[in-house]
């Protein structure tokens, strides 16, 4: 008994101190506390989370007029703070031009040049190329390269669903996915797929990401990791390397069937992922590693360009 004792309380100490490591970690180094304002890496970050937020918008089924307006402030400002450090040389992932198409798009409809926060964007911005484009033009990406890299190149986050993706379909894509790597072949990884319109709807209220395309997604993945699986205090991530792995596998699988996806982060308060777990009918021993918006699409809606880093950046040889 008392053996038994001491080793909870060993296994609690040590768990702790790992969660104390991630906290002050995640603590100091995010963009949470310390705001690094004058930081390049940080202002492109926060500049391409904004400008994501346009193409993205630019994409939807309806487009809401002078959708953004709440950061777009923010956002001039840091495109401000980031020309006067680095002056105008933007890296490649850096999507300006998306401003533009969003200009167009206000003006093509007649919206009022002077309204804010239109009169602050440049007629004809090119500093770098983002904004959206055909999904057709992504798949016609397809080209002499090996299968994997023409597949990988012409996948496009899907919003602007059209139907329902075939369950049979679904069911391969998933049965391929389970091919995926895991630690010691544990394969803690589950999931759950809604059909049902209100259901689905009902479940994405707990997702903060999908405001704009909720009422069109016709298929909803959530995929889990098992914690029961997972053994030690080290492994406390394990179950979202696990996860995400396999999501992108399935990713993969649903793409080379025809069917569209959107990832939907997971980025949950305690309360809000307790309820969810409820609301979805997940034991809680399941942690939730993504939502996946699945579906069929048309081949000329338009998705995101979403310019991506240049390989000198990511790469690191040593
Ligand atoms: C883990 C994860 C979470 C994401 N969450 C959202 C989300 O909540 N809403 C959304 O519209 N897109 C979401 N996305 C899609 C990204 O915005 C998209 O992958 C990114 O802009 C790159 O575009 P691409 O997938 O077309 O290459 C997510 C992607 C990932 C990998």
């Amino acid at each position: 008994m008392i053996i038994r004792s001491l080793k909870f309380i060993k296994s609690f100490i040590e768990y702790f101190a790992c969660c104390l490591y991630d906290m002050l970690k995640g603590f100091y180094f995010s963009n949470m506390v310390f705001k690094r304002s004058k930081d390049k890496r940080v202002l492109g970050s926060n500049i391409m989370i904004n400008l994501h937020r346009i193409e993205k918008g630019l994409t939807l089924r309806n487009v809401k007029p002078l959708f953004g307006k709440w950061f777009f402030g923010k956002l001039f400002q840091d495109l401000k703070s980031f020309e006067e450090i680095n002056g105008s040389d933007y890296p490649q992932n850096i999507s300006i031009s998306a401003l533009s198409e969003y200009k167009k798009f206000h003006l093509e409809k007649n919206i009022s040049e002077e309204k804010y926060p239109l009169n602050l964007i440049e007629k004809e911005d090119t500093r770098a190329l983002s904004g959206t484009k055909k999904v057709e033009e992504y798949n016609s990406s397809i080209n002499s390269e090996n299968h994997f890299f023409s597949l990988a190149r012409s996948r496009s986050s899907i919003r602007n669903f059209s139907a329902k993706a075939n369950l049979e379909d679904v069911k391969k894509a998933v049965a391929l996915a389970i091919k995926t790597p895991s630690v010691c072949n544990r394969q803690p990884w589950k999931v759950h797929y809604y059909q049902n319109k209100h259901e689905i709807e009902s479940l994405l209220k707990y997702q903060n990401g999908n405001l704009g395309f909720r009422d069109n997604i016709p298929g909803l993945i959530i995929i889990t990791g098992n914690l029961k699986e997972m053994e030690f205090s080290y492994e406390r991530h394990q179950i979202f390397t696990e996860g995400g792995l396999f999501s992108m596998t399935l990713i993969y699988a649903l793409h080379s069937l025809g069917i569209g996806t959107c990832c939907l982060n997971w980025c949950s308060k305690p309360l809000n992922d307790w309820k969810a777990h409820k609301a979805a009918g997940i034991p809680q021993d399941q942690e939730i590693i993504m939502y996946l918006a699945v579906g069929m699409y048309e081949k000329d809606i338009k998705t995101t360009i979403s310019p991506k880093k240049p390989l000198t950046d990511v790469l690191h040889v040593n």
